[in-house]
Parts: C-alpha cells; sequence; structure tokens
C-alpha cells in the first residue's frame, strides 16, 4: 500500500488516541507489528502559538517512523499554516487532519467531525493544509457523518479526493453516535467504491478475525486499530500471523505482557516527567493488566501509587508473584516474535 510516496510495508495502523498514543506506546506498536502510528490529535491554534505543551505532545523519534501527526482546528488559514511548521519542525511522513472528533469542546468550535455538518469548511480546511504541505501526504481521519440523518462521507471522500489528498480513513459511526452501536462498514465499502485512493477502514476490528471481514467485506486498502491495541499492542503481529498462516496466533502469556508492560514503564520513565510519567503508567496499566491473576486487587495497588519508585516496587512484586513456572514458560511463538 502507498500513500502518495510512502511505501507502507504492512497496511495495519494504530489509531490516534488522544491521552494514549504517547511515544513509548507508539514505538512498542511499531515493534509489535503496526505499519504506520499517529500522535494523538494536536491542536493547530496551539501550534501556531507555539505552546508548549503542544509541541511536546508531537515530538517523535525516527524508530516511530512512519509516523502521521494528527491536526485540528477550524480555521483554514491557521490549520494551513500549522501544518507547514510541523513539516519545518518535525518533518513527519505524514500530516493527517481531524474530522472525527465528536468532543463538544472541539465540535462547538466547528472542528473535528463539526466539520461533516459543512463540507465547504472541511474543503478548505484540507485545502489549505495541502497547498501549505506540497512534499508530504496528506491524510483525512473522518466519521460517516453528524447523525444518522446526515451520512456524508462518500461525498466528503469524493470532494477529498478532488482536493488531493492520498488517503481517507473511515471511522463509520456518527458523532452523535459517539461510540455506542457498530461500526457500518457498509459505508467503507460505499466509499472504497467511489474514490481512487486509499481507504483505511476503522472501527470495531478487535481480533485477525474481524481485520479479515473488514478486508473482505470493505475491500479496504488498510485497517487501522485503536481501542483493541490498549494494553494489547501484540494485536499487530497477531494480525500479520493470522494473515500469513491462516492461523490464530498464540496469546502471550502473563509474564511477557508483564515484559511489555514494564518495557512501556521504562520508557515513560525516561521520557516524560515523574508525574506524567505517573499517570500514563496507570492508565496503561489498567489495560495490560485486565485479566490477570488477581487483577483488580493489583490495579488497586497501583493506583495508590504516586512516584516511580511506588511504581517500580509494585512491578516488582508482580513480577514475582506472577513469575511463570519453568515448563509454562514463553509459549509466545518464536514465529510470532519475529514476525
Ligand atoms: C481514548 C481515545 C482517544 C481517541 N482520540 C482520538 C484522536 O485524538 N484522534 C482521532 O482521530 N480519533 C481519536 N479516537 C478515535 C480512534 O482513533 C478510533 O477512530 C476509534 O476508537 C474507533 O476505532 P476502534 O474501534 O479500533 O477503537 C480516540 C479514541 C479513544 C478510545
Amino acid at each position: 500500500m502507498k500513500i502518495g510516496k510512502l511505501q507502507i510495508d504492512n497496511p495495519l495502523f494504530l489509531a490516534p488516541m488522544a491521552g494514549v498514543t504517547d511515544h513509548p506506546f507508539r514505538v512498542i506498536c511499531r515493534q509489535h507489528g503496526a505499519g504506520v502510528v499517529y500522535t494523538e490529535f494536536v491542536s493547530s491554534n496551539g501550534i501556531i502559538r507555539e505552546n508548549m505543551k503542544t509541541l511536546e505532545m508531537m515530538k517523535f523519534t525516527e524508530d516511530e517512523r512512519p509516523i502521521g501527526i494528527q491536526l485540528f482546528g477550524e480555521y483554514p488559514e491557521v490549520v494551513g499554516k500549522s501544518a507547514k511548521m510541523v513539516v519545518e519542525m518535525l518533518n513527519p511522513d505524514i500530516i493527517d487532519i481531524n474530522y472525527g472528533c465528536p468532543v463538544p469542546k472541539v465540535t462547538k468550535k466547528g472542528a473535528g467531525s463539526a466539520a461533516l455538518k459543512d463540507l465547504c469548511l472541511m474543503d478548505d480546511i484540507t485545502q489549505a493544509v495541502v497547498e501549505a504541505v506540497p512534499q508530504t501526504p496528506v491524510t483525512v481521519k473522518m466519521r460517516a457523518g453528524w447523525d444518522a440523518n446526515h451520512i456524508v462521507s462518500t461525498e466528503a471522500g469524493i470532494r477529498m479526493e478532488e482536493i488531493g489528498v492520498s488517503a481517507i480513513t473511515l471511522h463509520p459511526r456518527t458523532t452523535s453516535q459517539q461510540f455506542s452501536g457498530h461500526a457500518n462498514w457498509e459505508l467503507i465499502k460505499e466509499l472504497k467504491d467511489e474514490v481512487n485512493l486509499p481507504v483505511i477502514g476503522n472501527g470495531d476490528v478487535n481480533s485477525p478475525q474481524d481485520y479479515i471481514n473488514m478486508k473482505t467485506t470493505t475491500g479496504c486498502d488498510g485497517v487501522m486499530i485503536g481501542r483493541a491495541a490498549l494494553g494489547n499492542p501484540w494485536i499487530f503481529k497477531q494480525i500479520v500471523h493470522s494473515h500469513k498462516t491462516q492461523s490464530l496466533a498464540e496469546e502471550p502469556l502473563v509474564a511477557q505482557r508483564l515484559n511489555i508492560a514494564r518495557q512501556h514503564f521504562t520508557m515513560l520513565r525516561d521520557y516524560y516527567d515523574e508525574k506524567l510519567c505517573v499517570n500514563l503508567t496507570k492508565k496503561h496499566f489498567s489495560y495490560y493488566f485486565k485479566g490477570f491473576p488477581g487483577a483488580s486487587a493489583w490495579r488497586k495497588l497501583l493506583m495508590k501509587t504516586n512516584t516511580v519508585t511506588e511504581l517500580d516496587s509494585v512491578l516488582k512484586e508482580m513480577t514475582l508473584t506472577l513469575k511463570p513456572k519453568k515448563s509454562m514458560e514463553f509459549s509466545y511463538s518464536s514465529e510470532l516474535k519475529n514476525l
């Protein structure tokens, strides 16, 4: 799959997720088979004001590439200008525009999925970005429409193609649905049939079988995974494995999950200040430890921690308590590890 001139070896995309797709998580997902990762959405207003916190959110390392930086905003000139600044500062592989955020704080200003109520504004924002960064592929990520009576994804996709975007990601829920009900994959198929661009399907892919179902029922070129990767970054490898071998990949053992969680924690500790590290670690660990023996007791202990040292000692205790017996060590096949 290609996005503009960018060759994507593995058409599996880690979805942008505010508050969770931090630098360490993106690196871990790349190591586990994600073909492309995205930053969470970043405010174009914050970028042009050179707000330090906003600029920090976009930093990435070379081992994350290919990476997309996702922008949101309501003013075409501002979003365009911010895209140019981002490309000059960081040179990401992709600039993505968010037309999917349903959060009122964002939509009441006209940004995020509110643009789906005003396709002329969506055109103008996209045009401004495409013109501002002619050397960088621009993609858009959108929902299906504002509500069930205003489904616009296919029409919007055709307009986006005319403007010159390089790929479209569709999460086919409406804004008013938020995360309820199901993603309507029919709309991904409809969009794919109408445009001559790579289409990335998104929504409710939770397993290798879902991946195959989405690919076959919609004909999409790539698949983006969000919630199912939380505490479960090996889902990408499992999908690659199933695709290559037509068989189901094994689930990693508790000890292996713990190792990956520890790696995540170590990277958070090295990359962020203590407060942010503790907050992000708690968030990610509540996903990693789902289904662990004694998970809720461990979670309670973790939630009480306030420092990196306290977190470290809980992790050590977990490692000792949950240490696997020799006979059951690492059934996560070497084949899977090498993918
Ligand atoms: C915690 C969280 C944060 C999210 N933040 C963003 C975001 O910053 N930008 C965006 O385009 N979508 C965001 N999304 C939506 C996801 O990218 C994705 O479209 C959605 O979760 C559906 O995919 P899934 O069923 O694979 O989770 C977020 C979703 C979650 C759960």
